[in-house]
């Protein structure tokens, strides 16, 4: 949900600017701004559109400031155009702001400035926010650079909601104020120079040295220097960090998209999963949790919270912990669960799944979980991120960044660390030791499997230049195989825009196969050696009512159909790794025949930071 950049050093600030946003455009792509101060006065270019439209814009090379700051905009308040477009100035453009949140309290903060004769030419929650800095800075006793901070302290103190902001102000050409609350943001350092961001990938090729701001932690920028404070004006020293990825990691490498690359690298992302976490004979290394047999007897229930991608693979996860550690477990969707009254108390575990760590549904309910009495573990793949600051534990993913909207590669590592967490508990309950050891077995040879089913996509994409014209596809599975179809459904749905619905393979008949006709395509998975006779018989069903199907197994059997991707087979638990691929693949090819943007659909982001 709207993307920040920022850039102070020796450099003409506007090439850095746009390479940043349209690194960070996967956050929102409706339209995008940056400003720059020269001779201390702030230039800004903003519109409508894509950032490469931006930067396509006359005179926008320019900005000749080596000082500024960017945006690339999902709209909340007000319709994407060039008013409402960041940055936002105050009505005597000596501030401009960028901001990635929502002021909730926006309408009585225009009142009051209103009533202080202030007038606003956009519709957005933001412009409320550098025209309460300019009241507040001229209204203040302070001078110097504590007069710029503390306008800016005393407008956040004034905000209820979310927001990373960065500041820039005509007195102050060398200086730049960032703060967050709920919304991401981070600071890179260099030599004599700073970059800010929402995430790191977007500045990683400048600089592997971050600082990563908490809550109402204001940073007071220069080009050599950066000072911490908080609320309060105090002065405080933070810990940097040097992060490992890679530059590359946030490259295409060579790939048409970023999703294609993604759904390519799972063989490494799997790897960094597992890292050194599991090796057969000897118990999983999972440091991070220290959740002794005590505790894990007493829980009586394991609760799963998420939203889209990841709420799936904690789908997967019910069936892991059910069948290894015995433990009941529950899945909800994180903007259900924060709303209702969840039946939890010290004796519920709670795990909250995201990818990005930034998702305002899945911190709530957390913080809900919380407040109930109950453990906290936080399953995500950045760094840092928000909920890793909230959560009683955290265990990252490792999967390396992840860009296309539509998610991959974070699915299959957040189901196999699911599933080392449940062999970490089963191990420290002392049960289930055979079906832990063959489980493990089969968790270290996913990658290698992964590689055979990526080997060859000839099929998908020959089925997926047959269908992509479809109005509706449905998706079928029994057991953890369902999950895999709301999943498959759910990539579907996001980058190809066909309907799609996904059912219990048994359930369809209760309904749903009244909207099987002719020609109608059907997706099926399926993977348990079990299960097998009764899911064909489900398919017959449809095929009979004239159904295309493509179906997705590691089961051998003799039936027809018009297009079988054999993957390898494995344990049932964690099938969903291996199986998810070709459905990720058919949503892929289904989009680019389309001609659609895979990486970046429209309407949605990839971090949804509002409710
Ligand atoms: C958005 C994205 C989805 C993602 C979901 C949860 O809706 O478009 O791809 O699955 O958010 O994101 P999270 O970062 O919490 O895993």
């Amino acid at each position: 949900m709207c993307g920040i950049v920022g850039y102070i050093g020796n450099k003409k600030a506007e090439p850095i600017l746009l390479n940043g946003l349209s690194r960070l455009e996967y956050r929102g792509y409706d339209s995008a701004g940056i400003a720059t101060i020269e001779n201390t006065a702030i230039k800004t270019i903003k519109n409508k559109g894509r950032v490469a439209e931006l930067a396509s814009m006359p005179n926008i090379d320019k900005l000749n400031g080596t000082i500024g700051i960017g945006h690339t905009r999902w709209a909340t308040h007000g319709r994407p155009s060039s008013e409402n477009s960041h940055p936002h100035m105050d009505n005597s453009n000596k501030f401009a702001v960028v901001h990635n949140g929502i002021i909730e309290n926006y309408a009585d903060l225009r009142d009051f400035l209103k009533s202080h004769n202030y007038f606003f030419l956009s519709e957005t929650d933001t412009e409320v926010i550098p025209n309460l800095i300019h009241f507040h800075y001229i209204n203040s006793k302070f001078e110097g650079e504590k007069r710029f901070l503390k306008a800016v302290i005393d407008t956040c103190k004034m905000l209820k909601g979310s927001f990373a902001l960065e500041i820039i102000c005509s007195d102050f050409p060398d200086n730049m104020v960032v703060v967050r609350k709920d919304s991401p943001l981070v600071i890179g350092k260099g030599k004599d120079e700073c970059y800010i961001s929402s995430d790191i990938p977007a500045i990683l090729s400048f600089t592997k040295d971050f600082y990563l701001l908490n809550n109402f932690e204001y940073a007071y920028i220069s080009r050599n220097n950066i000072k911490f404070f908080e609320n309060d004006l105090k002065e405080f020293n933070k810990e940097i960090n040097n992060i490992t990825w890679d530059a590359g990691a946030a490259e295409k490498d060579g790939y048409p998209d970023f999703m294609l690359k993604e759904i390519n690298e799972q063989p490494k992302s799997i790897r960094e999963t597992i890292g050194s976490r599991i090796s057969l004979n000897k118990p999983t290394v999972l440091d991070e949790i220290d959740l002794d047999k005590k505790y894990l007897s007493s829980i009586n229930k394991i609760c799963i919270v998420a939203c889209g991608t990841a709420m799936h693979a904690g789908l997967a996860g019910k069936y892991i912990f059910e069948a290894i550690c015995e433990i009941p477990a529950e899945v909800e969707a994180a903007s259900e669960f924060r709303y209702r009254n969840p039946i939890i108390n010290e004796k519920t575990l709670c795990i909250f799944i995201t990818q990005s760590g930034e998702t305002a549904d899945t911190i709530a309910a957390l913080n809900l979980a919380k407040s109930k009495g109950a453990k906290t573990i936080a399953i995500s793949n950045v760094i840092g991120s928000s909920i890793t600051r909230e959560a009683d534990y955290t265990l990252y993913t490792h999967a390396g960044p992840e860009i296309a909207v539509a998610s991959t590669k974070a699915y299959t590592s957040q189901i196999v660390l699911l599933a080392i967490l449940a062999i970490n508990f089963a191990e420290k309950l002392g049960i289930n030791s055979e079906k832990i050891a063959e489980l493990k077995d089969d968790i270290l040879k996913l990658p290698s499997q992964i590689e055979e089913v990526l080997k060859d996509t000839s099929k998908i994409k020959e089925f997926a230049n047959k269908i992509y014209k479809e109005k509706d596809v449905f998706y079928i599975g029994r057991g953890i195989d369902y999950t895999v179809a709301l999943e498959g459904s759910l990539k579907l749905k996001e980058i190809s825009y066909v309907h799609s619905e996904a059912y219990p393979s048994g359930e369809l008949k209760h309904g749903a196969i009244a909207l099987i006709e002719n020609g109608v395509t059907l997706v099926s998975i399926l993977t348990n050696r079990l299960l097998v006779e009764k899911s064909i018989s489900n398919i017959q069903e449809v095929v009979t009512r004239g159904a295309k199907t493509f179906i997705v197994t590691n089961q051998d059997f003799d039936n027809k159909f018009d297009v079988i991707i054999r993957v390898p087979k494995t344990n049932t638990l964690i099938a969903p790794v291996l199986s998810v691929i070709p459905l990720q693949l058919l949503a892929y090819y289904i989009s680019k025949e389309k001609g659609l943007d895979v990486d970046k659909p429209r309407n949605l982001a990839k971090s949804v930071t509002v409710e």
